[in-house]
């Protein structure tokens, strides 16, 4: 089950302009791409480092500390490493933007690890 919350007016933010949205102790990262909308988790899942400040090149978001790239659109890591990093669903609902989270302690362990390995199976394609 997810949860939807508000973290912003529509217009807000820019194309090519980012926001920071801290959520239920969650840091989360927007970016507006060319007219889109993207959520990613804040924190690297190389060695934890804040995404939020990395340089952005066309969807690629390359971490500040060690220079690994993601693609915001999907989460996955540019070439072979299989990291991904988490991505949310973001819409507009009433002239919000609005970002779906799933529900602190909804999933069990287990079945969370086995999302992770789906979504790092995902980057593989
Ligand atoms: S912490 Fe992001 S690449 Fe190492």
């Amino acid at each position: 089950m997810s949860r939807r919350i508000v973290v912003g007016g529509a217009g807000e933010l820019a194309p090519g302009q980012r926001k920071l949205a801290f959520i239920d102790g969650r840091s989360i990262v927007l970016f507006n791409i060319a007219g889109t909308l993207h959520a990613i988790d804040n924190t690297c899942p190389h060695n934890g480092a804040a995404l939020s400040s990395g340089q952005l090149e066309g969807c690629m978001l390359r971490c500040p500390a060690h220079g690994l790239r993601f693609d915001v659109r999907t989460g996955c890591m540019a070439g072979t490493g299989g990291l991904s990093v988490t991505t949310f669903p973001v819409e507009i609902m009433n002239s919000k933007v609005v970002v779906s989270l799933d529900e602190p302690n909804a999933t069990p362990s287990h079945e969370r690890d086995a999302t992770t390995n789906q979504e790092t199976e995902r980057c593989k394609a």
